[in-house]
Protein backbone atom coordinates (compact mmCIF):
# COMPACT_ATOMS: atom_id res chain seq x y z
CA UNK A 1 0.00 0.00 0.00
CA UNK A 2 2.76 1.81 0.60
CA UNK A 3 2.74 5.27 -2.44
CA UNK A 4 6.27 6.28 -2.17
CA UNK A 5 9.48 4.19 -2.19
CA UNK A 6 13.36 5.36 -1.60
CA UNK A 7 16.01 4.44 -3.79
CA UNK A 8 19.94 5.14 -3.41
CA UNK A 9 18.69 5.40 -7.23
CA UNK A 10 17.37 8.67 -6.49
CA UNK A 11 19.82 10.05 -4.62
CA UNK A 12 23.04 12.34 -5.64
CA UNK A 13 25.52 13.25 -3.18
CA UNK A 14 27.78 16.55 -3.01
CA UNK A 15 31.54 16.31 -2.44
CA UNK A 16 34.09 19.20 -1.24
CA UNK A 17 37.58 18.76 -3.31
CA UNK A 18 40.51 20.69 -2.08
CA UNK A 19 44.15 21.63 -3.07
CA UNK A 20 46.79 19.55 -1.32
CA UNK A 21 47.10 15.79 -0.78
CA UNK A 22 46.08 13.03 1.32
CA UNK A 23 43.83 15.54 2.91
CA UNK A 24 40.49 14.67 4.38
CA UNK A 25 38.95 17.39 6.65
CA UNK A 26 35.74 16.80 8.39
CA UNK A 27 33.41 19.71 8.29
CA UNK A 28 32.86 20.87 11.48
CA UNK A 29 29.24 22.07 11.26
CA UNK A 30 28.26 19.01 8.96
CA UNK A 31 29.66 15.79 10.62
CA UNK A 32 30.35 13.14 8.37
CA UNK A 33 31.45 15.43 5.04
CA UNK A 34 34.68 16.20 4.20
CA UNK A 35 36.98 18.44 2.37
CA UNK A 36 39.19 16.39 0.11
CA UNK A 37 42.11 16.58 -1.42
CA UNK A 38 41.86 14.94 -5.32
CA UNK A 39 43.38 11.46 -4.13
CA UNK A 40 40.96 11.07 -1.08
CA UNK A 41 37.93 12.37 -3.64
CA UNK A 42 38.63 9.16 -5.72
CA UNK A 43 38.20 6.98 -2.89
CA UNK A 44 35.28 8.14 -1.17
CA UNK A 45 33.36 8.43 -5.39
CA UNK A 46 34.10 4.77 -4.99
CA UNK A 47 32.39 4.17 -1.82
CA UNK A 48 29.70 6.22 -2.74
CA UNK A 49 29.36 4.11 -6.35
CA UNK A 50 29.51 0.71 -4.42
CA UNK A 51 26.51 1.76 -2.01
CA UNK A 52 24.63 1.95 -5.49
CA UNK A 53 23.83 5.99 -5.21
CA UNK A 54 24.47 6.67 -9.06
CA UNK A 55 26.25 10.50 -9.23
CA UNK A 56 28.16 12.73 -7.19
CA UNK A 57 27.88 17.03 -7.53
CA UNK A 58 31.48 18.10 -6.94
CA UNK A 59 31.80 21.87 -5.54
CA UNK A 60 35.97 23.11 -5.26
CA UNK A 61 37.90 24.83 -3.05
CA UNK A 62 40.24 26.75 -4.67
CA UNK A 63 43.96 27.67 -3.14
CA UNK A 64 43.94 30.97 -4.51
CA UNK A 65 40.77 33.37 -5.16
CA UNK A 66 40.60 36.67 -6.39
CA UNK A 67 37.99 39.77 -7.92
CA UNK A 68 36.66 37.34 -11.04
CA UNK A 69 36.63 33.63 -9.61
CA UNK A 70 40.06 32.98 -12.16
CA UNK A 71 40.26 29.39 -10.75
CA UNK A 72 36.44 28.82 -11.56
CA UNK A 73 37.60 28.12 -15.43
CA UNK A 74 40.99 27.15 -14.93
CA UNK A 75 42.10 23.78 -16.57
CA UNK A 76 44.11 23.35 -13.92
CA UNK A 77 41.76 24.22 -11.47
CA UNK A 78 41.27 21.77 -8.46
CA UNK A 79 37.23 20.60 -9.87
CA UNK A 80 39.02 19.83 -12.90
CA UNK A 81 41.39 17.90 -11.46
CA UNK A 82 39.04 16.00 -10.03
CA UNK A 83 36.78 15.43 -12.49
CA UNK A 84 39.55 13.67 -14.58
CA UNK A 85 40.33 11.83 -11.42
CA UNK A 86 36.97 10.12 -11.01
CA UNK A 87 36.15 9.56 -14.69
CA UNK A 88 39.51 8.19 -14.47
CA UNK A 89 38.81 5.86 -11.28
CA UNK A 90 35.38 5.16 -11.29
CA UNK A 91 34.05 5.82 -14.78
CA UNK A 92 30.42 4.59 -14.14
CA UNK A 93 29.70 7.23 -11.42
CA UNK A 94 28.09 10.28 -12.96
CA UNK A 95 29.83 13.69 -12.58
CA UNK A 96 27.91 16.79 -11.99
CA UNK A 97 29.72 19.99 -11.03
CA UNK A 98 28.16 23.43 -9.64
CA UNK A 99 28.49 25.63 -11.69
CA UNK A 100 29.17 29.18 -10.04
CA UNK A 101 31.63 31.84 -8.70
CA UNK A 102 31.27 32.36 -4.88
CA UNK A 103 33.48 29.40 -4.27
CA UNK A 104 36.64 31.41 -5.96
CA UNK A 105 35.65 35.23 -5.72
CA UNK A 106 37.27 36.99 -3.12
CA UNK A 107 34.59 38.41 -1.59
CA UNK A 108 32.33 35.27 -1.89
CA UNK A 109 29.49 37.03 -4.19
CA UNK A 110 27.84 34.57 -7.03
CA UNK A 111 29.11 36.95 -9.21
CA UNK A 112 31.20 39.89 -10.21
CA UNK A 113 31.28 43.07 -8.61
CA UNK A 114 30.81 46.38 -9.61
CA UNK A 115 30.75 49.40 -7.15
CA UNK A 116 29.20 47.56 -4.55
CA UNK A 117 26.58 45.77 -6.72
CA UNK A 118 26.63 41.92 -8.00
CA UNK A 119 26.56 42.30 -11.82
CA UNK A 120 24.41 40.38 -13.62
CA UNK A 121 25.21 40.04 -17.68
CA UNK A 122 28.93 40.35 -17.09
CA UNK A 123 28.74 37.44 -14.83
CA UNK A 124 27.29 35.19 -17.72
CA UNK A 125 30.09 35.17 -19.87
CA UNK A 126 32.61 33.72 -16.75
CA UNK A 127 30.09 30.84 -15.97
CA UNK A 128 30.04 29.79 -19.37
CA UNK A 129 33.72 29.68 -19.34
CA UNK A 130 33.45 27.97 -16.15
CA UNK A 131 30.87 25.13 -17.46
CA UNK A 132 32.66 24.88 -20.58
CA UNK A 133 36.08 24.15 -18.62
CA UNK A 134 34.24 21.51 -16.60
CA UNK A 135 32.69 19.54 -19.70
CA UNK A 136 36.28 19.91 -21.28
CA UNK A 137 37.52 18.34 -17.81
CA UNK A 138 35.33 15.23 -18.56
CA UNK A 139 31.93 16.12 -16.45
CA UNK A 140 28.86 14.52 -17.38
CA UNK A 141 26.30 17.23 -16.57
CA UNK A 142 26.65 20.90 -15.35
CA UNK A 143 24.54 22.70 -12.57
CA UNK A 144 24.59 26.39 -12.74
CA UNK A 145 23.70 27.14 -8.74
CA UNK A 146 24.59 31.33 -9.13
CA UNK A 147 20.95 32.74 -9.90
CA UNK A 148 21.72 35.02 -12.66
CA UNK A 149 19.17 35.53 -15.19
CA UNK A 150 19.47 34.51 -18.58
CA UNK A 151 23.04 31.98 -17.27
CA UNK A 152 21.42 28.77 -18.69
CA UNK A 153 21.19 30.32 -22.03
CA UNK A 154 24.56 31.43 -21.83
CA UNK A 155 25.95 28.11 -20.58
CA UNK A 156 23.94 26.27 -23.56
CA UNK A 157 25.39 28.49 -26.20
CA UNK A 158 29.05 28.11 -25.07
CA UNK A 159 28.43 24.26 -24.54
CA UNK A 160 26.92 23.44 -28.29
CA UNK A 161 29.95 25.75 -29.53
CA UNK A 162 32.58 24.13 -28.02
CA UNK A 163 31.09 20.84 -29.22
CA UNK A 164 29.69 19.26 -25.92
CA UNK A 165 26.16 19.58 -27.53
CA UNK A 166 25.22 16.19 -25.62
CA UNK A 167 25.83 17.77 -21.78
CA UNK A 168 23.08 18.38 -19.90
CA UNK A 169 22.42 21.17 -17.58
CA UNK A 170 20.60 20.78 -14.62
CA UNK A 171 19.47 24.40 -13.30
CA UNK A 172 19.10 25.29 -9.72
CA UNK A 173 15.83 27.03 -10.93
CA UNK A 174 14.12 27.90 -7.74
CA UNK A 175 16.83 28.65 -5.56
CA UNK A 176 15.71 30.50 -2.33
CA UNK A 177 18.12 32.81 0.07
CA UNK A 178 17.65 30.66 2.48
CA UNK A 179 19.41 30.49 5.83
CA UNK A 180 20.10 27.06 5.44
CA UNK A 181 22.74 27.28 3.84
CA UNK A 182 24.44 28.22 6.52
CA UNK A 183 26.76 25.04 6.95
CA UNK A 184 27.86 24.93 3.26
CA UNK A 185 29.52 28.40 3.31
CA UNK A 186 31.88 26.77 6.17
CA UNK A 187 32.27 23.74 3.82
CA UNK A 188 32.86 25.84 0.44
CA UNK A 189 34.68 28.78 2.56
CA UNK A 190 31.95 30.67 0.17
CA UNK A 191 30.41 33.23 2.85
CA UNK A 192 30.10 36.42 1.44
CA UNK A 193 32.36 39.18 2.62
CA UNK A 194 29.75 41.95 2.79
CA UNK A 195 25.45 41.79 2.29
CA UNK A 196 23.85 39.12 1.15
CA UNK A 197 22.33 36.84 -1.82
CA UNK A 198 18.81 38.19 -1.68
CA UNK A 199 19.73 40.75 -4.52
CA UNK A 200 20.04 37.13 -6.90
CA UNK A 201 18.29 34.77 -4.54
CA UNK A 202 14.64 34.34 -4.36
CA UNK A 203 12.32 35.46 -1.52
CA UNK A 204 11.31 32.65 0.99
CA UNK A 205 7.93 34.23 1.21
CA UNK A 206 7.32 33.86 -3.19
CA UNK A 207 5.63 30.86 -4.65
CA UNK A 208 4.26 31.67 -7.92
CA UNK A 209 7.85 33.12 -8.82
CA UNK A 210 9.10 30.12 -8.68
CA UNK A 211 7.13 28.80 -11.25
CA UNK A 212 8.40 31.75 -13.67
CA UNK A 213 12.25 31.12 -12.62
CA UNK A 214 11.41 27.79 -13.60
CA UNK A 215 9.69 28.22 -16.89
CA UNK A 216 12.25 30.96 -17.71
CA UNK A 217 15.27 28.28 -17.11
CA UNK A 218 13.16 25.83 -19.34
CA UNK A 219 12.91 27.93 -22.25
CA UNK A 220 16.46 28.82 -22.08
CA UNK A 221 17.90 25.35 -22.47
CA UNK A 222 17.33 23.70 -18.93
CA UNK A 223 17.29 19.62 -18.93
CA UNK A 224 16.22 19.36 -14.90
CA UNK A 225 15.43 22.10 -12.61
CA UNK A 226 15.98 22.04 -8.88
CA UNK A 227 14.00 23.45 -6.06
CA UNK A 228 16.39 24.31 -3.12
CA UNK A 229 16.46 24.12 -0.31
CA UNK A 230 13.82 21.20 0.01
CA UNK A 231 12.54 20.75 3.47
CA UNK A 232 11.25 24.22 3.74
CA UNK A 233 9.76 24.24 0.05
CA UNK A 234 8.09 20.88 -0.60
CA UNK A 235 4.92 23.08 -1.77
CA UNK A 236 7.22 24.47 -4.21
CA UNK A 237 8.49 20.90 -5.22
CA UNK A 238 4.83 20.07 -5.77
CA UNK A 239 3.92 23.04 -7.83
CA UNK A 240 6.78 22.48 -9.97
CA UNK A 241 6.41 19.11 -10.70
CA UNK A 242 2.38 19.77 -11.66
CA UNK A 243 3.43 22.21 -13.68
CA UNK A 244 6.22 20.92 -15.81
CA UNK A 245 7.04 17.99 -17.76
CA UNK A 246 10.62 17.75 -16.77
CA UNK A 247 12.84 16.44 -14.33
CA UNK A 248 12.66 17.77 -10.94
CA UNK A 249 15.50 17.70 -8.45
CA UNK A 250 15.86 18.92 -5.17
CA UNK A 251 18.83 19.94 -3.17
CA UNK A 252 17.99 19.14 0.97
CA UNK A 253 20.87 21.63 2.02
CA UNK A 254 23.51 21.43 4.40
CA UNK A 255 21.13 23.25 7.36
CA UNK A 256 18.49 20.40 7.05
CA UNK A 257 21.30 17.85 7.51
CA UNK A 258 23.44 19.63 10.21
CA UNK A 259 20.10 20.46 12.15
CA UNK A 260 19.38 16.78 11.84
CA UNK A 261 22.75 15.39 12.86
CA UNK A 262 22.90 18.04 15.76
CA UNK A 263 19.87 16.95 17.13
CA UNK A 264 20.44 13.63 17.04
CA UNK A 265 24.19 14.24 19.11
CA UNK A 266 22.12 15.62 21.64
CA UNK A 267 19.68 12.66 21.69
CA UNK A 268 16.54 14.92 21.34
CA UNK A 269 15.90 12.88 17.69
CA UNK A 270 16.41 9.63 16.23
CA UNK A 271 18.38 10.57 13.18
CA UNK A 272 17.33 7.55 11.35
CA UNK A 273 13.96 7.63 11.51
CA UNK A 274 13.96 11.40 11.00
CA UNK A 275 16.52 11.23 7.94
CA UNK A 276 14.20 8.75 6.05
CA UNK A 277 11.00 10.65 7.02
CA UNK A 278 12.35 13.52 5.04
CA UNK A 279 13.80 11.94 2.31
CA UNK A 280 10.41 10.46 1.75
CA UNK A 281 8.72 13.59 2.13
CA UNK A 282 10.33 15.39 -0.44
CA UNK A 283 10.33 12.54 -2.89
CA UNK A 284 6.45 12.30 -1.88
CA UNK A 285 5.82 16.30 -3.00
CA UNK A 286 7.36 14.85 -6.40
CA UNK A 287 11.19 15.15 -6.93
CA UNK A 288 12.59 12.75 -9.26
CA UNK A 289 16.19 13.43 -7.60
CA UNK A 290 17.35 14.53 -4.23
CA UNK A 291 20.81 15.73 -3.24
CA UNK A 292 21.53 15.55 0.05
CA UNK A 293 24.03 15.01 2.32
CA UNK A 294 22.54 11.93 3.64
CA UNK A 295 23.11 9.74 0.45
CA UNK A 296 25.16 7.33 2.02
CA UNK A 297 23.75 7.00 5.37
CA UNK A 298 20.13 6.94 3.63
CA UNK A 299 21.62 4.19 1.01
CA UNK A 300 23.51 2.09 4.03
CA UNK A 301 19.58 1.87 5.65
CA UNK A 302 18.25 0.85 2.16
CA UNK A 303 20.70 -1.53 0.91
CA UNK A 304 19.72 -3.82 4.18
C1 LIG B 1 26.70 28.10 -4.47
C2 LIG B 1 25.91 27.10 -3.71
C3 LIG B 1 25.40 27.17 -2.41
C4 LIG B 1 24.84 25.92 -2.13
C5 LIG B 1 25.00 25.15 -3.28
N1 LIG B 1 25.64 25.90 -4.24
C6 LIG B 1 25.49 28.21 -1.38
C7 LIG B 1 24.83 29.52 -1.52
O1 LIG B 1 24.14 29.81 -2.48
O2 LIG B 1 25.07 30.30 -0.62
C8 LIG B 1 24.22 25.51 -0.83
C9 LIG B 1 24.24 24.06 -0.53
C10 LIG B 1 23.92 23.69 0.87
O3 LIG B 1 23.62 24.53 1.75
O4 LIG B 1 23.98 22.50 1.13
N2 LIG B 1 26.02 29.22 -4.87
Amino acid sequence: MRETSLSPDDFIYPLFATFGKNIRKEIKSMPGCFQESVDRIVKHAKEVHSLGIPSVLLFGIPEHKDETGSSAYDPHGVVQKAIKAIKDKVPQLYVITDVCMCEYTSHGHCGIIEKGDVKNDPTLELLAREAVSHAKAGADMVAPSDMMDGRVEAIRIALDEEGFSETPIMSYAAKYASAFYGPFREAAESTPRFGDRRSYQMDPANRREALKEVSLDIEEGADIVMVKPAMTYLDIISDVKDAFDVPVAAYNVSGEYSLIKAGAKLGWIDEKRAMMEVLTSIKRAGADLILTYFAKDAAKVLNK
